[in-house]
């Protein structure tokens, strides 16, 4: 439709009320409910169909809403998530139901799971886990690995207990924030703009490497209507944004040539119709040769001038003498592995907004780091840190991607320049296109021991593709020597690390940091020695151990809470029963195998040797309200919850007398940014001496000795001990009558010219086991079931403990067998695959609690751990059920096939 033709108006009832709005019909029936009619829980991850997100029933059946026009809802019955929880005594259910078993993580995904599976419960059909899952087939979720979710949807039909919602440490209550969640109302990135604001669309590169030159903008942007074009030009500040100091090398807009394809060049401003109506934007590209692997880009042409090569940064860790190691071996193994870009793929694309205030910019974003958004944005501006304040959003997934800037660069310009509210919300191929992934690996391995199987040597050498731009990618050329030996005791070790530049999208931060990569390799060669020496693989490993008292491979020697030998044992039982399926089965079945995986893996918490702090603020108001502002942003992952309860551990109150700030870096302290599993551990220990703190304040006034409970009452605090009870008189005040900021910084040191050193505070372990069926003839491979032991420390919430376990297995199976990003290839959901419901099976958690020297009350982080070692066990599955050695991954069913062939001298 023409912009100056009037709109149609079409007439459907929403949620049990009658709706009458002018909308074109052909349009998208997610975009009406969204922008129309309010209905902000109907949610577009993909607007292809791919990702169910915007699931709604129309006469009580399931659609995608973005597949269906608007004028097929005309006179019609459309609920969503929001309306049948608010009405329905099924969808209530429904929603306890999914509290009571953290079904919902992130969230995005809750609004397409509740109401596919409310026409599932309103069909009438005996409930299985077959059915469920085939009900909720076409949802995507990538926090959850979909688990609970199975669990919550059983559990629906029946009135259950009431979600636990109190509890200190160790107590597995519900998400403190899941309630919107699950209800509906959560707002997400995109979800929070004014109704009046501009949208920006941002001009990208279409090649992989371009020369390019703008034509008249002037004359575009008057034809047009467009209120703004922003290029190089119209920065006031610094042109370019980066997440390690030094390494600030991105451009908001490139000037002259780009570096990868989708970066970006220009942004139009203008209202949504506008902007939809563009013609082709006034800009010529000349490509330009690319160089698109770390092969290609050895010796070519530089991507940035100022470096010598395309070599971005190298890492380095050297203990005893690797070369004699491995010379006295008795046992020696070694290959070459291979790992593809992988794509975060969060249900939520990219999204902000921005408004300015006076002079002050303010931005509603989905980003895991609120203080780095602040002060990049600041710089970009050209504005002081304290002129901009970022208030983020509910994150529908991050896994790491969502640390780096997006969309912020492009609102915050185009807010500060007009003086109007922007939006900008990514496409999924934009997102996929241009956000960050994790960085495709090429790693050599060696690997000796001795007679009896003990390490000797390691050497390692892993080249890491980092893309056009810095990103996280020092980070993981830093971590990843430190942790590819693994957490086994190595007395000779070299690993050697190196990012190259190439013209694709920035590798960046996600789940591991490298680690997973490294694992892959380890992991594999330690089963072919362990075959070689004729040892079990399990028991092989747990010879081999680090144990407390042990040096790691940077010297460093943990007194306690080396947990990895603790979780093997865990394992064992469950691995001898596994075998001995696996042997039963395979002694009848010719063509289908079954095989059984194990590997471990380690994972330091926090940044590596650098000051990483967090600070908590909480206080007291004259009225006696305790109120805990948190920054820590949760992305799924429970910080929300984890927190408080620590909080209200160490204070010694319920947690439900605690009240929530959530992060605004006007109001919460810097919690850092969530990643690295650092947030339980860093600024849980943050939290803990807040409560600690306040508690010593708050008995302090009572002038009552430090037993004494301390008891929220409707009437004001209240103070109990053997001798009395006492309600405490708190000053009068604006602010809080007493308040506290506590800060934590992990005890951390540099590493020397060798990697020697003591990188991490804490250390935390897993291992895990998969049993899974190899289809020989078509190289296809049926996971059955995973036993997964993580070593915690201390569980602050089991519950999340699983999830995050669950979530993680989910996306280390991805890895190991679908998921690669060709650039300018894979750009959706549906030529990327990640799991679907029908690929994540059993998977049975076991919560190892070895407590940590600095934990708070000994916990560590996890969200990082739970995926390194699924990769390495699903392939050493593979290779025990048919042989079958997969080097190069995805383990997709052409190279399962090859291996079991060229494992088999070529025959069947
Ligand atoms: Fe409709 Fe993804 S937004 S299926
Ligand atoms: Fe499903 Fe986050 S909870 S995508």
């Amino acid at each position: 439709m023409s912009l100056d033709e009037p709109l149609p108006r079409i007439a459907f009832t929403l949620n049990g009320s009658d709706i009458d709005i002018a909308v074109d019909p052909s349009a998208r029936l997610s975009e009406v409910l969204r922008n129309a009619a309010g209905a902000k829980d109907v949610k577009v991850g993909c607007n292809a169909g791919d990702c169910g997100a915007c699931t709604v029933l129309i006469d009580g059946a399931p659609v995608c809403a973005c597949l269906t026009a608007a004028g097929q809802a005309v006179g019609r019955r459309v609920d969503t998530q929001a309306g049948l929880v608010a009405h329905a005594h099924d969808a209530q259910r429904l929603a306890a139901a999914f509290q009571r078993h953290q079904a919902a993580q992130c969230g995005i995904c809750t609004p397409g799971m509740m109401v596919s599976a409310i026409a599932l419960l309103r069909s009438g059909q005996p409930l299985t886990e077959a059915r469920v899952a085939d009900a909720l087939s076409g949802v995507l979720c990538r926090c959850t690995g979909y688990r609970k979710i199975i669990a919550a949807v059983l559990d629906a039909a029946s009135d259950g207990s009431a979600p636990m919602t109190e509890g200190g440490i160790g107590a597995p209550i519900s998400r403190l924030d899941g309630g919107p969640k699950v209800a509906g109302t959560e707002r997400f990135g995109d979800d929070v703009a004014p109704v009046d604001a501009l949208s920006v669309r941002v001009i990208r590169s279409p090649v992989h490497r371009a020369r390019f030159a703008f034509g008249d903008l002037e004359a575009f942007q008057r034809t047009t209507g467009l209120e703004l074009i922003l290029t190089a030009q119209d920065v006031p500040g610094t042109n370019t944004f980066g997440v390690i100091p030094g390494f600030e090398d991105q451009p908001v807009f490139a000037v002259d040539t780009t570096r990868f394809k989708g970066e970006a060049v220009a942004a139009v401003v203008g209202t949504a119709a506008v902007i939809d109506a563009l013609p082709e934007f006034p800009v010529t590209w000349e490509a330009l040769p690319a160089h698109l692997t770390p092969d290609q880009a050895a010796g070519a042409d530089l991507l940035h001038p100022d470096r010598a090569e395309n070599v971005m940064c190298r890492g380095y860790v050297a203990r005893g003498d690797a070369a004699a190691g491995m010379a006295r071996a008795a046992h020696v193994v070694s290959g070459r592995f291979s790992t593809g870009f992988i794509e975060h793929a969060y249900i939520e694309p990219e999204a902000a907004s921005a408004r300015r205030v006076g002079d002050r910019i303010e931005l509603q974003c989905c980003t895991q780091a609120p203080y780095m958004n602040r002060d990049a944005i600041a710089g970009i501006l050209g504005l002081s840190a304290d002129a901009v304040r970022i208030l983020p959003t509910a994150v529908g997934g991050g896994f790491g991607s969502k640390l780096d800037l997006t969309a912020q660069p492009y609102v915050a310009l185009a807010a500060w320049i007009l003086d109007r509210p922007v939006r900008m919300a990514y496409t999924r191929a934009e997102s996929i296109a241009t956000s960050t992934k994790r960085h495709p690996s090429e790693v050599w391995m060696e690997i000796g021991t001795d007679a009896d199987g003990r390490l000797g040597a390691i050497r390692f050498d892993g080249v890491f593709n980092t893309g056009a731009y810095a990103s996280w990618g020092p980070t993981v050329a830093n971590r990843v020597p430190i942790h590819a030996s693994g957490p086994y005791l190595t007395p000779h070790y070299e690993a050697k690390s190196a990012g190259i530049h190439t013209n694709t999208a920035p590798s960046g931060a996600f789940r591991g940091f490298g680690v997973p990569q490294s694992a892959v390799a380890q992991e594999q060669l330690f089963d072919v020695l362990a075959d070689k020496l004729g040892q079990d693989r399990l028991e092989f490993r747990r010879r081999n151990c680090l144990r407390n008292g042990d040096p790691t491979v940077t010297g460093q020697v943990f007194e306690t809470g080396m947990g990895i030998a603790d979780c093997f044992d865990a394992l064992k039982p469950q691995w001898d029963r596994a075998l001995a399926d696996a042997a039963a089965f395979n002694a009848t079945s010719t063509t289908v195998k079954r095989g059984v995986g194990v590997a471990g893996g380690w994972y330091g918490c926090g940044n590596t040797s650098m000051s990483n702090p967090s600070t908590i603020r909480a206080g007291v108001t004259p009225a006696g309200d305790i109120v805990l502002h948190q920054g820590a942003v949760d992305i799924g992952q429970g910080s929300n919850t984890v927190i408080p309860q620590i909080f209200a551990t160490a204070l010694g109150v319920p947690v439900g007398a605690v009240t929530l700030v959530g992060a605004d870096t006007d109001l919460t302290p810097d919690a850092g940014k969530t990643s690295a599993s650092r947030q339980t551990f860093v600024t849980g220990n943050a939290a803990r001496l807040a409560g600690e703190a306040l508690r010593a304040r708050i008995l302090r006034l009572g002038n009552v000795g430090p037993d004494a409970q301390i008891l929220p009452t409707d009437d004001g605090l209240v103070l109990s001990d053997a001798d009395t009870t006492l309600r405490i008189d708190l000053p009068q005040s604006d602010g809080y009558a007493i308040e506290v900021v506590e800060s934590y910084d992990p005890p951390t040191q540099p590493l020397d010219e060798n990697g020697q050193g003591a990188p991490y505070a804490v250390f935390g372990t897993a291992a895990q086991m998969v049993e899974l069926e190899v289809d020989t003839d078509l190289g296809t491979v049926t996971l059955l079931k995973f036993t997964a032991a993580h070593d915690v420390g201390r569980a602050i919430n089991p519950l999340l403990v699983e999830g995050q376990v669950e979530g993680g297995i989910a996306q280390g199976l991805g890895l190991a067998l679908m998921e690669e990003f060709l650039p300018g290839r894979t750009e959706n959901l549906h030529d990327y695959l990640i799991p679907t419901i029908g690929d994540v099976p059993e998977i049975d958690t076991i919560i190892v609690e070895t407590g940590d020297a600095h934990g708070p009350y000994g916990a560590k982080g996890l969200g990082e751990h739970c995926l390194i070692p699924t990769a390495p066990a699903i392939l050493n599955a593979i290779a025990h059920a048919c042989g079958a050695r997969v080097h190069h991954l995805p383990a997709t069913p052409d190279k399962v096939r090859a291996a079991f062939l060229a494992a088999n001298g070529g025959t069947a």
